[in-house]
């Protein structure tokens, strides 16, 4: 039942918000709180602002888009200073259009859905609230009721700069339903909502040739004609279009420059001045923010056309480039397949990370600083620690290409391969391995991608590989010895027993049997040779070890395995040999004892308990690893 409440609870909340009053009510409202009566500018503003800003390093981190967008923070912070923030200050960059130009799947109607899905969110609050003339399909700003010859005495007054007519719909009403008497004209409350076309609008191009310029700024309500007796009446208007109804808020233009000219002309001079012209009407004011949406190929078309220069001088370009972060774009797929019905399967550990390493590579333009490749640009960029290279070189190679990241493979591209391998296969979990080579398949029957640039990536895919290499057996070493510290402890003690009894010509005795030994010469040396001690040596090194032992004893030290740095190196290699040796069983046909098998076993849990591996992952880790060793 807890959903039946959820719903309650919101009805009942968006009942206590609601407000009605008179227009002299809410000039009362906006003397307490100015502002309620901002431009739609300033609310998107203000919006992002108060979602919360971190400051690191001198970079402003914005929550609102943080917590979707990922490793764009450059940008995002250039769309909010130089469009938002001066936007809201009410600069001139308010009056041209926002086109949002990026290489495709790099986020951009997911920018714009956050600013939507967000103010339908901020409209709720009392920092975001919209209050509009009760009943008036366009959710017109109460103050346009100020007639213009008071509206300097308005500023004087209340701080408040009034832009905008009132409409030909409300002037008639004014007259008609209130007598004139504006102060009485009702005002309330309004909620943005994209689903009931209140301060959110979304236009997308159709058939150039069917379209209709009404889908924009509405039209003649044909069947009232009659009852107002003229097409002039405003009554008999439908202020429906995407331009009525976003006024106040929003309105995302998809595919801008596939738009027929007659379509843009009207965003001009919404934007330019404020207004637009809809049926017979004198101009009609709207506040809204307009962000469209473009590649980089159709906009350089646009602008090459010189029949477009002036539509050109107002419209402002942000750029969204791909993430160039490895470790973003693993979150990017990890949101991606959340949102996907693949959230079911399993994905081993570093499949994504070595999914992301072939993406980013495609996206890098080749260095040209000194001493820097590819891979360590993708590393310097990924905030990895290299030696002799800082922060200021990052800040450097990032200004060498200013069109880095407009191009690449994009991030739904591997999430189509990834699907595709899993219903393909009809796996249930897929490793990095097979996601390389579903990428590697996709390309080459990819028809878009050049040949050159297949070539590149094909390249680009051996060096996930290599990375991948490098961390399957880094994994399988950590989780082998992650009882290592018993491990070694156990060798060593074994170790000394033995040159103990070899350097005083004694026996052992077998710890179960009680059986006297003669001392284990097999492991003995089986450490020494890790590190290069001949068989003629071997004696002065064993005596040196049992001095090195009773110097600590006489001194009431404990003689350990890090006591001896030449044993502890042996020790290790020691290890690491028998590593090799269990993992190559797993790909060899010999049948394992018991004690290596135990080991194996050991190291399968290691990665399913604390490494995030299923039984599949983890024995095709192992098996991968062991022919890797078998090399
Ligand atoms: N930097 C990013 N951070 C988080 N998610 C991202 C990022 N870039 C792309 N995505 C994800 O990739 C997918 C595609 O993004 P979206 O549809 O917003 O791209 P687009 O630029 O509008 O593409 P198109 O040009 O094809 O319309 C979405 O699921 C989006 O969340
Ligand atoms: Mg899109």
């Amino acid at each position: 039942m807890d959903i039946l409440n959820k719903i309650r609870e919101y009805r009942e909340e968006e009942q206590k918000l609601t407000w009605r009053g008179t227009f002299a009510e809410y000039l009362e409202m906006v003397k307490e709180r100015p502002h309620i009566a901002q431009t739609a500018h300033s609310r998107v503003y203000n919006m992002i602002k108060d979602a919360g800003v971190e400051e690191v390093d001198d970079k402003k981190e914005f929550k609102f888009f943080s917590d979707q967008m990922y490793g764009i923070e450059d940008s995002i912070e250039k769309l909010v200073e130089e469009y938002f923030h001066s936007a809201a200050k009410r600069l001139d960059v308010r009056k041209r259009i926002l086109l949002l130009m990026g290489p495709v799947s790099g986020g951009k109607s997911t920018l714009v859905a956050m600013l939507k899905r967000g103010l339908e969110q901020y409209s709720r609050t009392d920092n975001g609230a919209v209050y509009a003339i009760a009943g008036c399909p366009m959710h017109e700003d109460p103050l346009h009721l100020i007639p213009h010859h008071l509206r300097d005495s308005f500023y004087e007054e209340y701080g408040i700069k009034i832009e905008g007519n009132l409409s030909p719909l409300n002037m008639m009403r004014v007259e008609k339903e209130y007598g004139g008497r504006i102060e009485d004209v009702m005002v309330e409350r309004v909620f943005f909502s994209e689903d009931k076309r209140v301060g959110i609008g979304t236009f997308s191009p159709s058939d150039p040739k069917s379209q209709d310029i009404a889908d924009l700024t509405g039209s003649i309500d044909f069947s009232t004609i009659a009852e107002y007796g003229s097409e002039s009446d405003p009554r008999a208007y439908r202020f429906d279009g995407e331009l009525n109804k976003a006024n106040r808020g929003l309105m995302e233009f998809q595919e801008m420059l596939k738009c027929d000219e007659k379509f843009l002309w009207h965003l001009l001079s919404l934007t330019q001045e404020g207004n637009f012209k809809a049926g017979r009407f004198a101009l009609i004011s709207a506040d809204e923010l307009i962000v469209a949406h473009t590649n980089e190929s159709e906009y350089k078309a646009f602008i090459s056309n010189k029949k477009n220069e002036a539509l050109h001088s107002r419209i402002i370009v942000m750029k969204v480039p791909y993430n160039l972060k490895v470790s973003e774009e693993e979150r990017i797929y990890k949101k991606m397949i959340k949102e996907s019905d693949l959230s079911h399967v399993h994905i081993a550990p570093h499949a994504l990370k070595i999914a992301a390493i072939f993406t980013i590579l495609t996206r890098l333009s080749v260095p040209k600083k000194a001493g820097v490749d590819l891979i360590k640009k993708m590393k310097l960029y990924n905030g990895e620690m290299i030696e002799g290279y800082n922060a200021q070189d990052v800040e450097e190679l990032k200004k060498e290409d200013p069109d880095e990241g407009m191009t690449g493979i994009d991030p739904r591209y591997v999430i189509n391969r990834i699907s595709s391998a899993i219903i393909r296969k009809q796996l249930t979990s897929i490793s990095a391995l097979d996601v390389l080579r579903s990428i590697k398949e996709g390309l080459e029957s990819h028809a878009s991608i050049s040949k050159e640039d297949k070539e590149r990536y094909m390249d680009f895919i051996s060096i996930a590989r290599r990375e991948y290499d490098d961390i399957a057996k880094k994994e399988v070493q950590k989780a082998f010895v992650y009882s290592y510290d018993e491990s070694a402890k156990t060798l060593m003690d074994n170790y000394l027993d033995n040159v103990e009894a070899y350097c005083n010509k004694n026996k052992l005795q077998d710890p179960l049997t009680g059986e006297e030994m003669s001392p284990d010469e097999k492991l003995m040396r089986s450490i020494e040779e890790q590190i290069g001690i001949s068989e003629n040596a071997k004696k002065a090194f064993r005596e040196e070890i049992l001095i090195r032992i009773s110097a600590y004893a006489r001194k009431g030290k404990k003689f350990d395995y890090n006591s001896h740095e030449r044993l502890r190196e042996a020790i290790q290699k020691k290890l690491f040999a028998d590593l090799k040796d269990i993992v190559k069983i797993t790909t060899s046909t010999k049948t394992p004892d018991e004690s290596q098998l135990k080991k194996v076993n050991e190291v399968i849990a290691r990665l399913i308990d604390e490494h995030g591996y299923n039984s599949v992952s983890a024995n095709e880790l192992l098996r991968y690893v062991g022919s890797l060793l078998n090399r």
